[in-house]
């Protein structure tokens, strides 16, 4: 089987090609993703109309590439997939629209995926293939964290999803997003930090790590926020973050990383240890991190518990997740109705994911 995916919920226009074995192998056969980052940029976060403007223009272009790429027609597509929410109205509608089209032209199944439910999926699609191939997802932790959530779920299998927790506040790449607009780095915030966290001392400033004690999978993120701002100003004569030297934006930087880390870490922890599993799968846009990404190793290794991380290429959005959560719904006859709208708060493990 064969599954075209698009995504186009926020500012990222991607479009991807998976196809399974009979041994139930997925192989990536394309991901395109336009991101229109640089667009957004100068506003300092995503302007709706224009992201949904720039979908529209761009989506003809990444399918077309994306079938020529994998030497694919129309025709050889089984199933169209396309993320229905969460997302911003205007840009899920152009995805979600094109792949709905070209189902009824193709005469084949549509699905409606939910963007979280493609993060959730995604440390799946590669990777340890010929044990989860199959039966993918096996029983696991996941912790999903994105720009809008952070979510720890007790994964049963496809669909069969159980919220342990999530952030009470702020979504961790929102705090990263948020303390790094303060200092002025440029949009999106996470991705700076990190890499000016490289060179910093993590041990300078002593940020608090909010629920960090309290027996629960809970995280909260706004009051990094909150201390970030009362801690700049003091860092410099006029409070202007232009004027912090480059070894206290470093430190700085370091010191937030840590803070957001410490407490994904340890819950996920809690999380393992809770359910006696021994898979953790981490995704969404903030596993991109290193430090993240090296912490929760160092804990999975101590836990004696197998780690699962999606490429970097498939950490912040991307179309082959949607693909392969379309893929694998389709394997199960699941599909959706052509009159399916976008849900821009739709509900994973009954909660209420709003974008
Ligand atoms: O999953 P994603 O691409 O979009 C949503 O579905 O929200 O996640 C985007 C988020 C942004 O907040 C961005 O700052 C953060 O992921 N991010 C990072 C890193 N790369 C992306 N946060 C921390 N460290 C990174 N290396
Ligand atoms: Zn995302």
């Amino acid at each position: 089987m064969r599954v075209l995916g698009i995504e186009s919920s926020c500012d990222e226009t991607a479009v991807a090609l998976v196809e399974d074995s009979p041994t139930g192998e997925v192989r990536l056969l394309c991901s395109i993703v336009s991101t229109q980052i640089p667009l957004h940029r100068q506003y300092g976060g995503v302007i709706p109309e224009l992201a949904s403007r720039n979908h529209s223009g761009r989506l003809p272009y990444l399918l077309r590439e994306a079938l020529e790429s994998s030497s694919c027609t129309i025709a050889q597509v089984d199933a169209f997939a396309a993320t229905g929410g969460p997302g911003l109205v205007a840009a899920l509608l152009v995805g979600h629209t094109a792949a709905k089209a070209m189902a009824l032209a193709a005469g084949k199944p549509f699905i409606s995926v939910n963007h979280l439910e493609g993060h959730l999926l995604s440390p799946f699609l590669q990777g340890r293939r010929s044990r989860a191939a199959a039966d993918a997802p096996e029983p696991h932790v996941a912790l999903v964290v994105s720009g809008g959530h952070s979510l720890l779920l007790h994964v049963r299998g496809l669909g069969q999803y159980e919220l342990m927790g999530r952030s009470q506040d702020d979504a961790a790449g929102e705090a990263y997003d948020k303390v790094a607009k303060m200092m002025d780095l440029p949009y999106p915030g996470g991705p700076e930090i990190d890499k000016l966290a490289e060179r910093g001392d993590a041990s300078r400033f002593d940020l608090p790590r909010p629920m960090l004690h309290e027996p629960n999978f809970d995280f909260s993120f706004s009051g990094l926020k909150t201390a970030a701002l009362y801690l700049l100003p003091k860092l410099t004569p006029t409070g202007d973050p232009h004027e912090l030297d480059e070894q206290t934006l470093c430190d700085l930087c370091a010191s937030v990383r840590a803070a957001i880390t410490e407490v994904l870490v340890r819950k996920a922890r809690r999380a393992l240890r809770h359910t006696g599993l021994r898979l953790l799968a981490v995704s969404g846009g903030v596993s991109c991190n290193s430090a993240l990404r090296r912490e929760l190793a160092a804990m999975c290794a101590n836990e004696g518990a197998e780690l699962l991380l999606p490429s970097a290429e498939l950490t912040t959005d991307n179309a082959a997740m949607i693909a392969y959560a379309g893929l694998l719904h389709a394997r199960v006859g699941e599909h959706s109705e052509l009159t399916t709208p976008v849900d821009p708060n739709p509900t994973l493990a009954g909660y209420t994911v709003r974008q």
